[in-house]
């Protein structure tokens, strides 16, 4: 959704502006816009509706010289995208600019009490209020008139604000939107995400709601809460490497993102056995708590939400607890069993998401232990459960997620094990085993990567087909789920995936000498009962994709292209089985001249519900 960026120091705004604006496309916009102050008492903004490379190519003859400047990708909520209604947004002297990500919820209000004191308003933005709150506050001090105006606004956000009377300096702000601070020698950004500011440092700030920011272009920032009394929150370093946010030879990031996952998963699991133990640090409840519970609910959204489901497989499965997963926007507004002897688990790669963090407050409220299972280091959701256990995927810019999956489902895997261990489901021998039969994933994916080419002719068989059914049974049915809403949310080839037992029961009617499905049809307790669905769908003309365990000829004999995975346990196999329809996604996508890594209408981080 929206991203922000802000930049103060001693080389022109510009470039690090629009830098900052193209590490955050993922996030996903439909207009951009930058403001840069002159330095002589005046400020040059531009906006342009569409890529940030038609706003690069607007300002691309301007002499800009500024060294403070604010930028935006904005992803339309109050207005249709529009130059006008792009930000940066101004007051009426034009002084001061702001950019913001999230929702004024009361800007109705605002806005016509603004009004009614002779402001004037040029867009339809909640945004536009915010400037002319500040116009009416300033006295002097950028950083006093926001600590001024804060307890007018309700709703979310992360914002950044200018005024040309201090071009040395932006004051920025959050509440329950994401904002990091980052500092060098010659410099202090602040952005909605770390990849905005991965060129100049990898230390960085995660400030607390209501916290305003103060960057200087000295390279130094200052934090005040809300009564403005001055604060020193932590720095946390980021271990990414300097290619975290470049695309390192791959023709997209959702190609670099698939090769990455053998690292991933190795990752993720580095560290977490001792003594035949699953160790997992963040967990903040001691075992005898985690013996107590008597239910698991995992709320998330999306490819998370997948995971989730996984998790719950492995949860009933290994330690006996009963599991439920619910999607996060569905679970906010029911009323959901909760007790204090119930654990939730919330997944959430970005930790960012509205809906899950909703979920996780309201599930709070019933005393129940919240854990998070995210990817992101200081993101809100870390800050808002008893513990947290992090995936270790690293900087996924594509916005269909992918190496985030595997790393999620690994981390799940390992809490699954744990909650075993914890509850003597699983002896240590137990545990041993399982955990070195994870140690042979990251093996077996690259193995899968190394032979892409029946994922090439799988993507052929699917050719230009406006449908594709996935079919699949247990862990399998799971990982067809995901794998459809891989290929539907970036090639729009509109995608199904059902239990392949309910086929008969409704979905077999849609199936035509036209329809492509896919099988996972892996080695588990109901490969079988899959085959045999398989063996349905031919005698009606299907052209079937087999997802299968190496050296199993009967479904490559029936099915009209088969994509091998090695042979592993069952409850293993979504961190493989995942990975071929990831590659048969994007081939899809390629072959029908989609953006991969930016699929329409769709955005990375859900900040808003
Ligand atoms: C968006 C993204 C998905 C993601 C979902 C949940 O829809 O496009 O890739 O799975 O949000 O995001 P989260 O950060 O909570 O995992």
């Amino acid at each position: 959704m929206c991203g922000i960026v802000g930049y103060t120091g001693s080389k022109p705004a510009k470039d690090a502006l629009i830098n900052g604006l193209s590490m955050l496309e993922y996030r996903g916009y439909d207009s951009a816009g930058i403001a840069v102050l002159d330095g002589l008492g005046g400020m040059d903004v531009f906006r342009a509706v569409g890529l940030v490379d038609e706003l690069k190519q607007l300002v691309a003859g301007e002499n800009l010289t500024g060294v403070t400047g604010i930028g935006h990708t904005r992803w339309a909520t109050h207005g249709k995208p529009s130059r006008i209604n792009a930000h940066p947004h101004r007051d009426c002297s034009g002084k001061i600019a702001v950019v913001h990500n999230g929702i004024i919820e009361n800007f109705n209000e605002l806005r016509s009490e603004l009004i009614a004191r002779g402001h004037h308003f040029a867009s339809e933005t909640d945004t536009e209020v915010i400037p002319h709150l500040l116009e009416e506050a300033y006295q002097g001090d950028l950083k006093q008139a926001m600590l001024a105006i804060l307890p007018r606004l309700q709703g979310a956000y992360g914002l950044a604000c200018v005024h040309v009377d201090h071009p040395d300096e932006i004051v920025a702000v959050r509440k329950e939107s994401p904002l990091v601070v980052g500092c060098s020698a010659d410099c202090a950004m602040v952005a909605s995400d770390t990849p905005a500011i991965l060129d100049v440092t990898r230390d960085v700030v995660y400030p607390e709601d209501d916290t305003v920011v103060v960057l200087h272009s000295d390279g130094t920032a200052q934090f005040f809460d809300a009564t403005g009394a001055e604060v020193h929150p932590k720095t946390v370093h980021l271990e990414w490497d300097q290619n975290a946010a470049k695309k390192d030879g791959y023709d997209d990031y959702m190609d670099k993102e698939i090769h990455e996952q053998p690292r991933v998963v190795s990752d993720t699991l580095k560290g977490r056995l001792k003594d035949g133990r699953v160790v997992i640090d963040g967990l903040e409840l001691d075992e005898e708590d985690i013996a107590a519970l008597d239910r698991v609910v995992i709320v998330a959204c999306g490819t998370s939400y997948h995971a989730g489901l996984v998790a719950k497989y492995l949860i009933e499965a290994w330690a006996r607890i009963p599991c439920d997963v619910e999607i996060a926007s569905e679970f906010r507004y029911r009323d959901p069993i909760v007790s204090p002897s119930t654990l939730v688990i919330a997944i959430t790669q970005s930790g960012e998401t509205a809906d899950t963090l909703a979920a996780v407050q309201l599930a709070r409220t019933y005393g129940a232990s919240v854990f998070a299972v995210t990817n992101r280091l200081g993101s809100r959701v870390t800050r808002e459960c008893d513990g947290v256990i992090y995936a270790r995927a690293g900087l996924e810019i594509s916005v269909a997620a992918t190496k985030s999956f595997l790393a999620q489902i690994t981390a799940l895997t390992l809490l699954a094990e744990y909650l075993a261990q914890v509850r003597h489901r699983f002896n240590r021998s137990q545990v041993r085993m399982f955990y070195h039969s994870m140690l042979e994933l990251p093996q077996q994916i690259q193995q899968i990567l190394d032979h892409p080419e029946p994922v090439r002719r799988a993507a052929d068989l699917i050719g230009d087909a406006t449908s594709a059914l996935f079919i699949g049974r247990g862990i399998g049915y799971v990982v067809c789920m995901e794998g459809a809403l891989k290929l539907k949310e970036i090639s729009y080839v509109h995608a199904e995936a059902f239990a392949a037992g309910e086929i008969k029961h409704g979905p077999i009617a849609l199936v035509t000498e036209q329809t492509p499905v896919v099988a996972v049809a892996v080695h588990s307790p109901t490969r079988e009962k899959t085959v045999s669905n398989i063996l349905e769908l031919k005698a009606r003309g299907a052209r079937v994709i087999g997802i299968a365990t190496e050296g199993d000829e009967e479904v490559e004999r029936i099915c009209d292209a088969t994509i091998f995975i090695p042979r592993i346990r069952s409850t293993l196999s979504a961190i493989t089985a995942s990975v071929p329809l990831q590659m048969l996604a994007r081939l899809v996508a390629i072959d029908r001249g989609c953006n991969v890594d930016k699929p329409r209408n769709l955005a990375k981080s859900v900040t808003v519900e």
